[in-house]
C-alpha cells in the first residue's frame, strides 16, 4: 500500500514557511510515502525560483508540479531542462505544453518497491495555448500501463471544473487519483469511484484573507475600473490555511481518501473523508 498527499497552489512565502514547518509532522502523523505540491505560485505569487524548488524538495515534498506560471521564473528552465538535474530536482511543467518548451510533465519514482507515476497535464479554459489535454492524458496513460505502471495519480491544473470533470470520467477505473489544481479554492467533492479518487481542485496553500492568496485591492480596483494591467500581489496576511488530500492506494487502485486543513491562529479543522462507491 502507498500513501500518497497532495498540496494544492503554493502561494507566497507566508506559505513556503508553514509548510516547511509542519509538513515533516504531517507526514510522520500520516504515514506519508510520497508527497506532490504545486508550485508553480511558490514564489511571490508568479513561478518558481530555483532556491525555493530546492527549499520545498529539501523540506518533504517528492516532486513539484506546475501549471500556467511554470516559465514565469526563466531561472527555473535550466532546471527543468535538465534530466539528471531534474533527477534531484524533481520539477514538472505541464505534459501537453509544447514540446518546444523545456521539461516534463510525467515524474516515475520507485517507492517503497512500486511504480508511482505522477502525470501533471493543463486544461483549455482561460490557459495558455497548449495540446490537446485528453489526447494526452489518453495515450499517456495508456502507454504508463503497457510499461506495468499502475499507481497513477495526475495534478490536472485547469480553470474548468468540466474539463476536469471530464477527465475523470474519461479516466476512472484507469488511473488512482485525478487531483485539480488552479483555482486555489478547494472544493468539496473528494470522491472514489472505480479505484479513481478525484477531487475537483486541491484548494491553495496561502492566505485566507486575500482573493486567491493574492492582497484583495488589486482584484478590487481591478473589478471596478475593468482594467487588466493593475499589478497583483500576495497577501501578507498572517491567517495561512494549509490544505492536503491523503489518498492509500492499494495495487495502483484509491481505496481510501481524506482532506486535512490546518489554518494558522485556528489550527487544525476537522478532517473531510471521501465517500467511496464499490465498483
Ligand atoms: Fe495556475
Amino acid at each position: 500500500m502507498l500513501k500518497i498527499g497532495i498540496i494544492g497552489d503554493i502561494v507566497g512565502r507566508n506559505a513556503r514557511q508553514l509548510i516547511l514547518r509542519i509538513l515533516p509532522q504531517v507526514r510522520k502523523e500520516h504515514k506519508l510515502d510520497f508527497v506532490v505540491a504545486n508550485a508553480e505560485n511558490a514564489s511571490h505569487g508568479f513561478g518558481l525560483s530555483i532556491a525555493h524548488a530546492k527549499d520545498l524538495l529539501c523540506g518533504g515534498i517528492d516532486v513539484l508540479t506546475g501549471g500556467n506560471h511554470s516559465f514565469d521564473k526563466k531561472e527555473i528552465c535550466s532546471l527543468l531542462a535538465d534530466s539528471h538535474l531534474q533527477e534531484q530536482n524533481p520539477i514538472l511543467r505541464p505534459h501537453n505544453c509544447s514540446k518546444e518548451l523545456e521539461g516534463s510533465g510525467l515524474y516515475i519514482s520507485e517507492v517503497r518497491g512500486e511504480r508511482l507515476a505522477i502525470l501533471n497535464l493543463m486544461g483549455h479554459f482561460g490557459m495558455p495555448h497548449c495540446d490537446n489535454v485528453f489526447v494526452c492524458a489518453r495515450d499517456e496513460v495508456q502507454r504508463l500501463h503497457e510499461r506495468g505502471v499502475s499507481n497513477i495519480v495526475i495534478d490536472i491544473h485547469a480553470e474548468a471544473t468540466s474539463e476536469k470533470r471530464t477527465l475523470f470520467e474519461m479516466l476512472k477505473g484507469d488511473v488512482s487519483a485525478i487531483c485539480g489544481t488552479h483555482t486555489h479554492i478547494g472544493t468539496d467533492d473528494l470522491m472514489i469511484e472505480n479505484g479513481s479518487a478525484y477531487v475537483s481542485d486541491v484548494g491553495m496553500c496561502g492566505a485566507l484573507d486575500s482573493v486567491i492568496g493574492m492582497e484583495s485591492d488589486a482584484p478590487i480596483k481591478r473589478g471596478l475600473s475593468g482594467m487588466g494591467h493593475i499589478r497583483f500581489e500576495v497577501s501578507k496576511s498572517e491567517r495561512t490555511i494549509f490544505q492536503m488530500i491523503i489518498i492509500s492506494l492499494e495495487q495502483g487502485r484509491a481505496i481510501e481518501a481524506y482532506k486535512i486543513r490546518y489554518v494558522q491562529t485556528l489550527g487544525w479543522l476537522p478532517t473531510l473523508e471521501a465517500i467511496c462507491i464499490p465498483s
